[in-house]
C-alpha cells in the first residue's frame, strides 16, 4: 500500500532535511517537498537535489518571485507597512505565500497532511499554521521541529545516520531567512540586546562607514501607489526591488535593530537587512504626502498600524486584512509621481517628489510675489477655531477655588 503524502515546506537547511525521514519513519508519510522561490539567494537545483537526496519521493520548486511582490509585497507597501514602527515584516510577508503553495500543491498530489520546519517559539509556526488552514481547514499541520525534541547535535547525528548531506561549513551561530523585502538574523550575540550586533551579522549591507564617498541617486516611478519604474526605466516591481536591494546595499541603507515583541509572548532581538523596502517606504509616504490631504493621511495611519499587526501576527488570509486592503486601495488611486532618493553613508532620504495630483500650489504655498492665499481671512478663521480654546481659559480652574465674586468670563 503507498502511504499518504505530506508536503512540506523545504528551504535545504537541516530542519527540514531531517523532517523527511522523521515524517516517513514517525508518521508514515511519503513526503513531497516544495521550495518556493521568494528571492532568497540559494542555489534552488541543489535544494531540490537535496530533497530528493534527503528521502523526499517528489521535490518542486516554484519561482514565485514576480507572486511575492505583487501580491503581497505591493499590497504592504501601500499600507506603509512596519511592525512597532521598524520592521518591514519581511519574513512574515512570504509565509502565507509559501502556505498558498502548500496547500496547491497538497491538493495536486493528494496530500492529506502540509509540514514546515518551525519550532514552538516563533512567529512562523503561527504564520504557516493560520494561513495554510485558512485556505484549507481540512489539512492537517504538522510541525516536526515542534514535536521532537533534538537539538542541533542530534539533529546532525540523526541526519548522518540517515545518508543526508550534512555541510560541515554551516557553522554559523546566526539563524537567517531571506527574501526579496528583506534579511532576518537573530541568535549568536545577538541574544544579548545590549551588545552592538558585529558586522558580520550583515550579509546585504556594506557598513556605511565602508560605503562610498558619493552618494548615488533612485528615481523611483509610482503608479496607484505601487513602483512601475526605476530611474525613468519601466520594470517590473520584483526587479526593482532587487535593484534597490544591490543599490542600497552598497550604500550601507536599511540596517535594522529592533527589540521585537513575539506573537507568542516572547521578547527577541532581531536584526534585518531591508534597502529595498526602507527605500521605498520612504518614497511611497513621500509621495502620499503630496497627493493625499491631511485627514486621509492621519487616518491611513492607524490602518497601517493595524495592517503590520496583523501581518506579523500571521492573519494574511482573514476578512480583516481583505477590508484593510478595500480602505488603503481607495486610497491610493492618485498616488502617481515620481519621488528620488539619495542614497548616502547609511542614509536614505527623499529628496524631490513630483505628482500630477500634487496638492502642493505654489500660489499658496509661496512667500515671494504670485501669493494668492487671502491673508485678511485668516484673522476671521482663527477667531471660530480658537473659540473653544478661549472659552475654556476664561470659565478658568477648578470650580471650588473660583467666588462667586469673579467676573463674568469675557467671550467675545
Ligand atoms: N522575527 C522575524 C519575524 O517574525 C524573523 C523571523 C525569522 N524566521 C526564521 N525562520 N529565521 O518575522
Amino acid at each position: 500500500m503507498v502511504p499518504p503524502k505530506v508536503v512540506l515546506a523545504y528551504s535545504g537547511g537541516l530542519d527540514t532535511s531531517v523532517a523527511i525521514p522523521w515524517l516517513r519513519e514517525e508518521k508514515g508519510l511519503d513526503v513531497v517537498a516544495v521550495t518556493v522561490d521568494v528571492g532568497q539567494p540559494v542555489d534552488l537545483e541543489r535544494v531540490r537535489a537535496k530533497a530528493i537526496a534527503s528521502g523526499a519521493v517528489a521535490a518542486h520548486v516554484a519561482d514565485a518571485r514576480a507572486e511575492f511582490a505583487d501580491e503581497f509585497v505591493a499590497p504592504a507597501l501601500r499600507a506603509n507597512v512596519l511592525y512597532e514602527g521598524v520592521y518591514p515584516v519581511s519574513t512574515a510577508l512570504a509565509r502565507p505565500l509559501i502556505g498558498r503553495h502548500l496547500v496547491r500543491v497538497a491538493r495536486a498530489e493528494g496530500a492529506v497532511a502540509v509540514a514546515h520546519g518551525c519550532t514552538g517559539k516563533g512567529n512562523d509556526q503561527v504564520r504557516f499554521d493560520l494561513s495554510t488552514t485558512g485556505l484549507a481547514p481540512d489539512l492537517k499541520v504538522i510541525a516536526p521541529a515542534r514535536e521532537w525534541s533534538m537539538h542541533r547535535d542530534d539533529e546532525i547525528a540523526y541526519a548522518q545516520a540517515h545518508g543526508i548531506p550534512v555541510e560541515a561549513t554551516r557553522t554559523s551561530p546566526y539563524s537567517t531567512d531571506e527574501n526579496l523585502w528583506g534579511r532576518s538574523v537573530e541568535c549568536g550575540i545577538l541574544e544579548d540586546p545590549a551588545i552592538e550586533p558585529p558586522e558580520e551579522v550583515y550579509g546585504w549591507t556594506r557598513s556605511p562607514a565602508a560605503a562610498p564617498d558619493a552618494p548615488a541617486y533612485a528615481k523611483i516611478g509610482f503608479e496607484a501607489g505601487t513602483p512601475v519604474s526605476l530611474d525613468d526605466r519601466p520594470a517590473p516591481f520584483h526587479e526593482i526591488i532587487a535593484a534597490l536591494n544591490r543599490l542600497g546595499g552598497l550604500h550601507g541603507v536599511g540596517r535594522i535593530d529592533h527589540l521585537e515583541s513575539r506573537v507568542v509572548g516572547i521578547k527577541s532581538r532581531e536584526v534585518y537587512e531591508c534597502p529595498a523596502a526602507s527605500i521605498l517606504i520612504d518614497a511611497h509616504r513621500a509621495l502620499e504626502a503630496l497627493v493625499l490631504p491631511r485627514d486621509v493621511l492621519d487616518f491611513k495611519r492607524s490602518v497601517e498600524q493595524r495592517y503590520a499587526g496583523l501581518v506579523y501576527d500571521g492573519l494574511w488570509f482573514s476578512p480583516l486584512r481583505e477590508a484593510l486592503d478595500a480602505f488603503v486601495g481607495a486610497t491610493q488611486t492618485r498616488v502617481d509621481g515620481e519621488v528620488s532618493v539619495k542614497l548616502f553613508k547609511g542614509a536614505a532620504r527623499v529628496v524631490g517628489r513630483r505628482s500630477p495630483y500634487s496638492l502642493y500650489q505654489s500660489g499658496l504655498a509661496t512667500y515671494s510675489t504670485g501669493d494668492q492665499f487671502r491673508r485678511e481671512m485668516a484673522e476671521g478663521f482663527i477667531y471660530v477655531w480658537g473659540l473653544p480654546a478661549r472659552t475654556w481659559a476664561a470659565v478658568g480652574g477648578p470650580a471650588a477655588s473660583r467666588t462667586t465674586e469673579s467676573p463674568p468670563a469675557k467671550l467675545a
